[in-house]
């Protein structure tokens, strides 16, 4: 039977064989009975958590199917999902990435990729020309974030995965922001999907985790996979568990998130004391065209700028009493962040404000804002 996505999360695991149980058993146990003994063993057998454990399967392969890719590895955070990646590849190799994404994977190939021959090349990716003259025949990888963390800048994911491919290099997005209700990378012709776990997927502020998806089980693939299981960063059972719980009601949360950060951008957007807003979805973005051609919602994340610079946004920060003020998004309480603060080497414009829109109703989260600038 073809089932649509929101069945296909529901029904990630079978009812439990042993009790008829339909919530899967978090299986604990980091060791298990060998069915046969010695080297002609099933590949798929259960041996070792660090191997494959029941809750990291049922989570990788509803992954694997959300994304449309062949193949999943859960690992211990969105980060350590990109670590893997870049470890997978060779000193040597070239890497073309978005010059906004999130601070960290910056950090990972400038501090240590870099000393260790891993070349990366930071370009606008809206900009196609800079990305062709960016790319090298040593180029094996390509990265996009799109909407970019945290200037919601995006990328047309289907023309730069023909720039990488042309070139012979891989496409990497991360999802993170998207998801897989939004837009679906693979299908648009990337190789690589990384999410972090621990934003919507997991969407109750209580997972760290990540995931890599495949399109194709290929070489990266291989490599990546002996990488999670001989060097141990999997994701643990506990984790994967909630993950996959998460991603029983992950359609039905992105989509309230988007629409509860579509109302509360266009009140943004009227305010006098906000210069602008950047939403994907809200007519003023500069790639709106491409915003609703790419993604199917808008996701609940969004970036203001406040007008009178840093110190009148960090007074809204403080004025205001449902969202609270501490990094990450994508759960059920709206959050809210003056990045510069925190992002090391930050160009983030000093007035800018990153906004998770939680799952609180949306007039309430207006209610506070409008006190907030007043
Ligand atoms: C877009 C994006 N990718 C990856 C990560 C890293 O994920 P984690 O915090 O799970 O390591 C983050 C974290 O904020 C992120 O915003």
């Amino acid at each position: 039977m073809s089932l649509r996505p929101e069945t296909r999360a529901v029904h990630s695991a079978d009812t439990d064989p042993a009790s008829g149980a339909i919530v899967p058993p978090i299986v604990l146990s980091t060791t298990f009975e060998y069915e046969t003994t010695g080297l002609d063993q099933d590949p798929d057998q259960l041996i070792y958590t660090r191997w494959q454990n029941p809750n990291r399967v049922a989570l990788e392969n509803t992954m694997a199917v959300l994304e449309g890719g062949a193949v999943a590895h859960a690992i211990s955070s969105g980060s350590a999902a990109m670590l893997t990646v870049f470890q997978a590849l060779r000193p040597g190799d070239h890497i073309v990435s978005s010059d906004d994404m999130y601070f960290g994977i910056r950090v990972q190939l400038n501090e240590f990729f870099a000393p260790w021959g891993l070349e990366t090349t930071y370009v606008d990716m809206s900009d196609l020309d800079a990305v062709r003259a960016a790319m090298r025949p040593e180029t094996k990888l390509v990265i996009l974030e799109t909407p970019t963390n945290p200037m919601i800048r995006l990328a047309d994911i289907a023309a730069v995965a023909d720039i990488a491919h042309a070139y012979d290099a891989l496409l990497l997005v991360d999802n993170t922001v998207a998801t897989p209700v939004a837009q679906n990378p693979i299908q648009l012709g990337a190789d690589i999907v990384v999410l972090s776990l621990t934003k919507y997927i997991a969407g109750h502020h209580d997972v760290l985790g990540g995931v890599i998806i495949f399109a194709e089980e290929d070489e990266l693939a291989e490599r990546v996979m002996r990488l999670v299981r001989i060097g141990g960063g999997v994701l643990s059972p506990m984790n994967c568990w909630l993950a996959a719980r998460g991603l029983q009601s992950l359609s039905y949360r992105v989509r309230a998130h988007s629409e509860s950060a579509l109302e509360v951008a266009c009140f943004l957007a009227e305010h006098p004391k906000i210069e602008r807003v950047l939403y994907p979805h809200h007519p003023s973005h500069p790639q709106y065209e491409l915003a609703l051609r790419q993604m199917e919602v808008g996701s609940g994340l969004m970036s203001i700028l406040v007008e009178g610079g840093r110190e009148a946004a960090i007074e809204v920060v403080n004025r205001l009493q449902l969202f609270t003020s501490a990094t990450s998004f994508g759960g059920t309480h709206s959050l809210i962040e003056h990045r510069e603060s925190i992002e090391e080497g930050s160009s983030t414009p000093a007035n800018l404000l990153r906004v998770s829109i939680g799952l609180e109703h949306p007039a309430d989260l207006i209610a506070d804002l409008q006190q907030a600038l007043a």
